[in-house]
Formats: C-alpha cells, structure tokens, sequence
C-alpha cells in the first residue's frame, strides 16, 4: 500500500508542477504576444506616417493614437530616456533609461522587462519598441501593464489543479486501505487458521472472503487442514488396531507359557500344542513388524529394488503352490493359469512375490467357502498385465478409493492391519508399474497389475 501511494503520490506531482508551469507559460507569453504586437504596430505606424517630424512635438497627438486601441499604459520616450508623453498622466521630463527594456529600445532593438514597479507597488510587464526614422532610432514607445490579474488567474488555475490532484491522491488512499484491509483481512483470517493448527487444532477452517487467490489459498488450506485431519484419524485408528493385533497374540502366547509353567508334568501331547501355538503367534506378530517396517521404508523412498530377470510363470506357479493348502482347508479353487509364452522381465523377484502373496491373502480372506479365485497373466508388446480374481465379497463402492491408503479397512471385521495394498501399489509404483481394482459388493473382486516389459 505505501509504495503504491508513493508512485501515485510522484506521478501525481509532476503532473501538477508540468501544469502548473504550462499555464504560467501560456498566461505570461499571451501578455507578451498582445503588448509585442501593439508596440510593433505602433512603431510601424510612425515610421510611415510620422518619421518626418520631431517626435517632441507630436508626441501628444502620438499617444492619443498609440492609446486608443489598447488597456495598456503607453508612454513615449525619447531617444535618450526623457519619458514624453504617459498615457497614465504627466509625469514629463522622468527619466527612464535605468528600465532595461527602456535601454534596448534606445539601443535599436525591442526590450521587455518584467518586475516590480517601485511607484505603483504592483508587478508589471513592460515592452518598450524602438521608433525609426530614416533609419534612426528617435525614441521608443513603451507599453505597460499591470501583472495583478494574471497572477491571480494563475493562483486560480493552480489552486483548482492542486485540489483536484489532492482529491485523487486521497481518493486513491482511501480506494488503496480498503483494498490492503480486504486482503489482510483475508491473509490474517488465514494466519489465525494456521496458527490453530500449529497448535494441533486440525478442525479450525480458514475463512474464504472472495473468489480470489486468497479464496483458492483458503481453499487449498481446508483441503489440506481435512486431509491431515483424516490422516491423524487413520493413524490413532491404526495404533488402536495395531495394538489390538499385538495383543492377541502376545495374550495367547502368555496364556500357554503360564499353562506350560504351572502343568510341567501333563504330558507331552500339550507341550507340542502349545508350542506349535506359540509358534504360529509369533510368525504372526513378525510378519505385522515386517509390514510396519516395509511401510516405513517404502514412505521414506529407502527401500531399493534388486531387480533380476525373472521368469513370470516360474514365479505364478510357485505362489499357487505356496498357497494351495490354505485354499485347499478353506474350500476355494484356486486357478493359477501361467503360460510359458510369459515374457521374462525385470523386476523384483521377492518384492513380486510379497505383492502376489498380499493379493491372494486378500482374496482368501474376503472369499467364502466355494468361491473360486484365478491368476492369470498376459502380456502384450509393452506390459505385461497380471490379474487376481476372486468371487468373494467384493468391496462397496465408497471404499474402493480408499483401500490403497494405508491403514484403511473399510468395516471389515477380518484380521489385518490395512497396510497390504498399500504397500502392494507402493510397490508396482517402485517398478513404474500401475496398480487398478476393480470390485463390486457381494461380486468379488478383480485387481490388475501391469508392469512395462523393459
Ligand atoms: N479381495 C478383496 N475382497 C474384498 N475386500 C477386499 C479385498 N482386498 C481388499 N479388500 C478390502 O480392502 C481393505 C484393505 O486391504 P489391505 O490388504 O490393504 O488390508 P487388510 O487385508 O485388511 O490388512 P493386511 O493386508 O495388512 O493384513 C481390506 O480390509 C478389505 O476391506
Ligand atoms: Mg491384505
């Protein structure tokens, strides 16, 4: 605001001091021009009609002439400095060669002063003209007119260009603080907002004033103030269900060392079942810490591919065997259909495998018994694309957006920590891959994952 007011401030300015001036030229030169004019027609008027006589004895019957058509003084002066004849009275016989332009005129050429006339009290211009006869300078004639009213006008013009140069530089001041009060109104509203979520208070809103940049901004500040909101709502929702899952295992593992502890000589048969038990938890519990580790790395972008060449179909009918039994003991046919035509690609083979393995964990997990699950593969010049199918429960169409965000559930009752397709998309991103679902409620699900062949 201030230096905006600064520019009009100095624009406004010079355009004043340019006018002003212009009109003080204009007024003072347009005088000049009337006197000059006079003066010139006065003297070429004696030089055609009156050279032959003396001037001092038609210098009566002169004025008379010079005077007639002019507001102006008029004075005839001799050639050296004797004033004649005053339009303006007798004042015979004064000398006049201490005026400047009474000297030039007595010199030959026209002379114009502009000053204080002592008697008079009052600013003047002068134009004295040269008198020629034959070729001689007899006298001059000299026109005076007083300055006051010119002035004045002048004062006048300046005061009306100074007030009305005041009235814009005030308007503009007053246009500029409501302008910089709109937008610092907005800016404060908006640091206020962020000043309560500094302080943790992700339900305060930036206020949005007007369909402005500052509005977007408020816009953005919201969106993004929500989206943190929601993310600190899925991370305590996930310590919740991370603990939960810890829990579990922890309390059946602590609840068969007890047994174990206190029962020492109730046979073997117990022993083995509780420690195939305590087993099973842990594996548990270390592949939750896995997931967690893998998510943290795969967030901080630390997690490197070791790409190899690696054989697609190899890969699929090995994790259809890996997973046959679990299939087999829920009642699912799991088709596996990998083809040896499969490009060999480059890629990640134990990273693969983990998406492939969290995928059909999935499927078994949401598939009843009877339901049917495929793999297949195909690959065209590009990509390959590799699709897991299942027909089980499906996921409801406001979740699917969601389930690639980690730790994202739905209201799925299953065990887990919503961290596997999260982590499944971090990675077939990693291998500048896509990753697509394709799933209706109650129908079962389809996800596609391509990858480029080179
Ligand atoms: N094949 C599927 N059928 C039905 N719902 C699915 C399927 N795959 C994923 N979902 C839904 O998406 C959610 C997120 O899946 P994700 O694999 O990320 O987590 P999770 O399986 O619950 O836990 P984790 O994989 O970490 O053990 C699941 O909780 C489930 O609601
Ligand atoms: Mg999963």
């Amino acid at each position: 605001m201030g230096s905006y007011f600064a520019v009009i401030l100095i624009t406004v300015c010079i355009l004043e001091i340019f006018l002003i001036a212009s009109v003080n030229y204009y007024y003072y030169h347009n005088v000049e021009r009337i006197l000059v004019n006079q003066a010139e027609i006065s003297a070429s008027f004696f030089h055609q009609y009156f050279a032959e006589e003396e001037l001092e004895k038609q210098s009566e019957r002169l004025l008379n002439g010079f005077s007639q058509n002019t507001a102006a003084q008029v004075q005839i002066i001799s050639s050296s400095g004797q004033l004649l004849q005053d339009s303006a009275g007798a004042q015979d016989g004064k000398n006049m060669i201490d005026y400047p332009d009474v000297q030039e005129a007595c010199s030959g050429t026209v002379g114009i002063w502009k000053g204080r006339e002592p008697s008079a009290h009052d600013t003047v211009l002068a134009v004295s003209y040269p008198l020629q006869a034959k070729d001689m300078t007899v006298g001059a004639v000299r026109f005076v007119t007083s300055l006051t009213d010119t002035m004045a006008t002048i004062r006048y013009i300046s005061a009306i260009f100074i007030s009305v140069g005041l009235i814009v530089v005030a308007i503009v001041a007053v246009l500029g603080i409501f302008l910089s009060r709109t937008i610092t109104g907005s800016i404060t509203e908006l640091k206020l907002a962020a000043e309560q979520m500094a302080e943790g208070d992700f339900t305060a809103r930036a206020k949005k004033r007007y369909q402005d940049e500052l509005g977007t901004l408020a816009d953005t500040f919201n969106t993004m103030a929500a989206k943190i909101r929601r993310n600190e709502q899925l991370k305590n929702d996930f310590i919740s269900s991370v603990s939960h899952e810890i829990r579990t295992p922890l309390t059946s593992i602590k609840g068969w060392v007890v047994t174990l502890k206190t029962e020492p000589k109730d046979g073997t048969a117990m022993l083995a079942d509780g420690l195939e038990i305590i087993e099973s938890e842990t594996d548990r519990l270390t592949v939750l810490v896995d997931e967690l580790l893998d998510l943290s790395k795969l967030d901080n972008g630390r997690i490197v591919l070791s790409r190899t060449p690696l054989h697609l179909a190899d890969l699929l009918r090995h994790i259809g065997k890996q997973l046959a039994p679990r299939a087999a003991r829920q009642s699912i046919s799991l088709e596996v259909q990998a083809d040896d035509t499969l490009p060999v690609i480059h890629a990640d083979e134990n990273r693969l495998k983990q998406v492939l393995i969290n995928l059909l964990d999935n499927a078994l997990k949401f598939t009843g018994p009877n339901g049917i699950i495929k793999v297949r593969a195909h690959s065209s010049q590009e990509q390959v694309v590799i699709t897991v199918e299942d027909t089980g429960a499906g996921i409801a169409e406001e979740d699917i957006e969601h389930v690639l965000q980690k730790f994202y559930k739905g209201n799925t009752s299953a065990a887990g920590s919503g961290l596997g397709l999260s982590i499944c998309y971090e990675i077939v991103k990693l291998h500048q891959g896509q990753l697509k679902i394709d799933s209706q409620a109650g129908q079962g699900t389809k996800v596609y994952i391509y990858l480029p062949r080179n």
